[in-house]
């Protein structure tokens, strides 16, 4: 596929077929995120790539903060945390059980480095999409796992390191329609 229509045909996919993923494939993914570029050359990065029971422990975690959530998001008391858009938990939730592969995307914390590492992990994460389009796969770039972050660090024995994103690969069993992107003249000018 040509380069500009990988970008055209990539599409946030949240309906998933339970067909296997090859590990030459999933190798190819994280190729391509090891050669995104990174702020200082730091390669700051570390992925955990899961299947089955060990993705579903992700899913379980976040669905007990969810019920959790929603028990507080329901009574009078006001929450004195964060709050969590619980729909959009729902529907992670869901996709992560379906996908065959959960990617972890973590980077080595480092607060003096954190704007820079957060960038460069963007990059990586994209090339990642990006190339699993390539390969006739389907990804969702998922932030909602942030909301338990440190409870899935713990659970995968990843001290020290900060979980930014979470990808989920598999072969779509959806046509996602095309996201309305905003048209060119909304987004640039000349200077
Ligand atoms: C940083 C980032 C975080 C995202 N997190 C989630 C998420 O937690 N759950 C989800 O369903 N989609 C998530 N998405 C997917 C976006 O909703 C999607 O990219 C957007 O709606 C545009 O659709 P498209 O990717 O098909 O162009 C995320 C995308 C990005 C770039």
């Amino acid at each position: 596929m040509e380069f500009l229509d990988v970008m055209n045909a990539r599409r946030s996919t949240r309906e998933f077929s339970k067909e296997e993923i090859k590990t030459e494939e999933i190798v190819k993914l994280i190729e391509s995120a090891r050669l995104a570029p990174t702020a200082a050359n730091r390669q700051n990065w570390f992925f955990l790539i899961l299947k089955e029971d060990k993705k579903d422990k992700v899913a379980n975690i976040m669905q007990k903060h969810l019920d959790k959530e929603r028990k507080i998001q329901n009574s009078e008391v006001q929450p004195t945390k964060k709050y969590t858009p619980t729909s959009s938990l729902m529907g992670s939730i869901r996709v992560i059980k379906e996908a065959p592969i959960l990617i972890l995307a973590l980077r080595r914390n480092d607060k003096n480095w954190f704007e820079a590492d957060y960038l460069s992990m963007g990059a990586a994460i994209e090339n990642i999409c990006l190339t699993a389009t390539s390969l006739g796969l389907a990804s969702l770039w998922l932030r909602d796992v942030i909301y338990v972050r440190n409870k899935i660090v713990k659970e995968f024995s990843l001290e020290k390191m900060d979980l930014v994103s979470a990808i989920a690969i598999g072969v779509s069993s959806e046509f996602p329609y095309e996201r309305k992107k905003k048209s060119l003249e909304e987004i640039m000018k000349w200077g």
